[in-house]
């Protein structure tokens, strides 16, 4: 089968296309998927960019979707054919978070899915959405099911309240898609003018550009009357998150959720207590989460906005793109 190893010293470069031994049969609690496809995420990047140390010859890719090829014995929640996506965290089921790392996480600690095939524990996968493709199913892994826990998990979104999203990036992108469907405001900021316009045909009822206005807080006062949003999903980390506690509303929850401007800064702690905020840390999501999230999508029907796909071969050029920021929502990867 083909596969994608990353080589050491990792780099865009180093990420070889190869010919693997196809795994064997499914044994007790297993299923042979067919993987199809897979969509990149900024932690994927950081793996292959090698910032998360992962080991020589790793098959990245945290995402994967495709079909069922065979079922071991004792697996009753799949059968041959059912479409399938897989879990970022193969061991949370259920319950509250355990773990703190990514030595469980596929195309990190273990290897991913930048692969034809795959024997793993059936609970390592749950069922696709009703009528997506197989790139549209990889998209919910980890930017789907993240954008799913900030807003419908912890923030206990309601219709009527307003959502911040942070960039046009795959994770922000769900969370207007998701925020629309469930009746919310949203407001969304990008560096770019024209993938404003692509955000507010997907429904944003206020945009920003973060360039041209870098207080974008005071645009986000306006825009709800001195009030503030109810929910920011924090992608930006310590150079965005001062704006964004000044405008999130008092009460109000942040989800603390990305790195892209570093993993370290001074917080307005001050600020925070004053206006009564919950500032609430996550990574992705639990299986059961995933399950909620693909009954929640059956229900509305949203589709995930895939910008462009690259053959598994192109896997450093799909990269390339997203390092460039040129994308708006999703890249995948189709095999
Ligand atoms: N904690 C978790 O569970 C979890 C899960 C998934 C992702 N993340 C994190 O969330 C972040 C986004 O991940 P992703 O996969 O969605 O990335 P992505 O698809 O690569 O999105 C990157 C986008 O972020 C925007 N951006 C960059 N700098 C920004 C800034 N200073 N302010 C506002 N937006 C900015 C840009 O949007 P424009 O081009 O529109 O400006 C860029 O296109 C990453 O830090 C990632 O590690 C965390």
């Amino acid at each position: 089968m083909k596969a994608i190893q990353l080589i050491a010293p990792a780099g865009l470069d180093n990420l070889k296309l190869v010919d693997l031994a196809p795994p064997g049969e499914p044994q007790a609690g297993e299923i042979r998927v067919r993987l199809h496809a897979s969509s990149l995420n900024y932690h994927d990047l950081g793996v292959v960019l090698g910032k998360m140390g992962a080991a020589d010859g790793r098959i990245p890719m945290s995402d994967g979707a495709g079909v069922v090829e065979a079922v071991g014995p004792g697996v009753n929640e799949f059968a041959v054919g059912d479409h399938v996506v897989s879990t970022f965290f193969p061991s949370w089921l259920d319950g509250e978070p355990t773990l703190d790392n990514f030595a469980t996480t596929p195309g990190d600690g273990v290897d991913g899915y930048a692969r034809e095939a795959v024997v793993a524990p059936a609970t390592a996968f749950t069922h696709s959405p009703r009528g997506y493709s197989h790139a549209e199913a990889a998209t919910l892994t980890t930017a789907g099911l993240t954008a799913w826990r900030a807003l419908v998990v912890n923030g206990v979104l309601k219709a009527g309240e307003t959502v911040l999203v942070l960039g046009t990036g795959g994770v922000s992108i769900f969370a207007l898609q998701i925020a629309k469907a469930m009746g919310a405001t949203v407001i969304a900021t990008s560096s770019s003018d024209e993938k404003l316009e692509r955000a507010r045909r997907l429904g944003a009822d206020h945009t920003i550009n973060y360039r041209s206005e870098p207080q974008w807080a005071c645009k986000v006062l306006e825009f709800t009357n001195g009030r503030g949003v109810d929910h920011v999903v924090e992608v930006g980390g310590p150079g965005t998150l001062e704006q964004s506690i000044l405008a999130t509303r008092v009460g109000g929850h942040i989800a603390l959720i990305g790195v892209l401007t570093g993993i370290a800064g001074p917080v307005p702690t001050g600020t925070m207590m004053r206006r009564q905020q919950r500032l609430v840390g996550l990574i992705v999501g639990n299986r059961q989460h995933q399950i909620d999230l693909v009954r929640a999508i059956d229900a509305t029907g949203i589709k995930p906005v895939i910008d462009r796909s690259f053959p598994l071969e192109a896997i450093a050029d799909a990269f390339r793109l997203q390092q460039e920021g040129g994308h708006f929502g999703k890249i995948a990867l189709e095999y």
